[in-house]
């Protein structure tokens, strides 16, 4: 969809969407357009349950075209996430109305109406987003109609400049989406890595590991998973070296188990279909690197991704093989669906060892337990540094990306004892997604790292105000925050 920015005025063409503050005062706007039609506007409202609240919205058509009232609700309360939620809600409201193009008027002049026009743009563009590349016989009127959204407002200029920034974000989001979305059968390690040598053109530096190289590092763990898959397992590694030379580097660390069967321990049919979103926590990462890349962030920043596809196979690994990890540890398979943590302890050892960044965060859909724990709204991490996650908290709050701190702690380690090796990969059921991060964080050392479980939120069962149904993206916009405001103001 196209985006653009103008001064205050009346569009020549398409819909107009004017605002109602809660209690129903109109806007400049709409005022002007309820006057030009005999008081239309005023009619409308009193007709319907619309009461300017904030998120609500009423379409009315005039003789000149069409107009939505979109609700601003408390005007204290126009904040960047209201924004986003708004612009979100506009597209929603227009997408299949049949309109081609739609000016959004923002004429509140305030300090911030230039930002929060950006923010609008940002939902309108992020709720816009589809994957409609597999579908052949989907009909015209099935589509969506409007291409184009102008947000007419004062300081247009400078709600372009900040509107290119958050655009950036937004086609890392959409990378990630697309990533997740895809079938296995199209995604699998070596396309996956193909997709990540793409971002060289934005100035990324990719670097694609085959088993050889890993066999040569000593990635026990991760190669078991990958030994019963007919596709090669990968890692890829991105930097993105926009801050100083010689400054630190922060990592981010994504599972991508391109598809998860269980391997032996197979799991169940039904809804092993969703097991294709297990690449989620490097799609994230990966969306991540074309966000700071796009935006030319200012900082050092390593993407780490393990690339593997998990299946049973004569070749596959067994419950109770004993593997070696890159860290010299050693780790008893009880169970062949406790994967992403045995791709994710040689992926944290790599770079930790090799980078020695200043934090890693990394991401995975690594338990159900985590669904358990938190449903499909909040995605709970867990963190060996309370400075980072009040970091992390900060950046999930402003952005909405919602999360919540989980404990660690040696009770829980502990469960994850083995008998005859260092440790196994799977413990209790109880407290499953914490044992699991137990698990990860005897693969980090002093280095201050967060782990983020995001089985629940990578993928969603429906609509929500910037995030179409289907693969989210969620992590990509409140991680790239957590560059912007820990690690490039630092
Ligand atoms: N990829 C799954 C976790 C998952 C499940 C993510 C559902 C998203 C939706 C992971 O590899 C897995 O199978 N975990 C097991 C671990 C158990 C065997 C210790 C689980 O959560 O059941
Ligand atoms: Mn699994
Ligand atoms: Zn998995």
């Amino acid at each position: 969809m196209k985006i653009a920015f103008a001064k205050i005025g009346r569009p020549k063409k398409g819909a107009v969407v004017a605002s109602v503050l809660e209690g129903g005062k109109l806007s400049p706007t709409a005022a002007a357009l309820d006057e030009e039609n005999g008081g239309l506007i005023g009619k409308a409202i009193a007709a319907s349950r619309f009461t300017g609240k904030a998120h609500q919205s009423l379409t009315v058509f005039t003789p000149a075209g069409r107009v939505l009232l979109y609700g601003l609700g408390d005007p204290t309360k126009l904040d960047p996430q209201w924004a986003e939620a708004a612009g979100g809600g506009i597209y929603a409201a227009l997408a299949s109305s049949g309109e081609k193009e739609a000016a959004v008027v923002m004429d509140r002049d305030d300090a911030g109406c230039a930002e929060r026009a950006a923010h609008v743009a940002l939902g309108a563009v992020l709720r816009s987003y589809r994957f409609d590349k597999y579908r052949t016989t989907m009909k015209k009127e099935d589509r969506p109609t409007l291409e184009k959204l102008t947000f007419m407002v004062k300081d247009h200029a400078e709600a372009k400049k900040l509107y290119d920034v958050e655009a950036a974000i937004a086609e890392g989001v959409a990378f990630t989406r697309d990533l997740v979305s895809e079938p296995p059968n199209v995604l699998y390690p070596e396309s996956f890595a193909e997709h990540c040598v793409a971002l060289k053109k934005l100035g990324v530096d990719v670097e694609v590991l085959g088993e050889k190289e890993m066999a040569k590092l000593g990635m026990g763990a991760l190669l078991g998973v990958g030994q019963g898959s007919r596709r090669e397992s990968k890692m890829v590694v991105m930097r993105w070296n926009g801050g100083a030379k010689g400054d630190q580097p922060v990592a981010f660390v994504g599972k991508g188990v391109c598809f998860d069967t269980g391997g032996i321990s197979i799991k169940p049919a039904g809804g092993m279909e969703d097991m294709k979103f297990d690449m989620g926590g490097a799609g994230v990462v990966s969306g991540l690197m074309k966000a700071l890349a796009g935006r030319k962030a200012k900082a050092n920043v390593i993407g780490v991704i393990g690339l593997v596809e998990n299946m049973p196979d004569g070749n596959a690994q067994r419950p109770s093989d004993v593997v070696t990890s890159m860290s010299g540890q050693t780790i008893e398979i009880i169970n062949t669906d406790a994967e992403g943590r045995l791709v994710l302890a040689d992926a944290l050892w790599y770079t930790q060892d090799k980078y020695k960044p200043a934090f890693m965060v990394d991401l995975a859909t690594l338990t159900g337990a985590m669904m358990v724990s938190l449903g499909e709204e909040t995605c709970g991490y867990f963190a060996n540094d309370d400075k980072l996650s009040d970091a992390l908290k900060a950046a999930s709050d402003a952005v909405a990306e919602p999360m919540w701190r989980m404990p660690l702690g040696d009770a829980y380690n502990k469960q994850m004892d083995s008998d005859i090796a260092d440790m196994k990969n799977a413990g209790p059921r109880w407290g499953g997604a914490i044992t699991a991060a137990c698990f990860l964080e005897r693969f980090v050392d002093k280095t201050p790292w967060i782990h983020m479980d995001i089985a629940g939120v990578a993928w969603s069962r429906k609509d929500r105000s910037t995030t179409p149904k289907g693969a989210s993206g969620f992590g990509v916009r409140a991680l790239d925050r957590l560059v912007r405001d820990y690690v490039e103001k630092a």
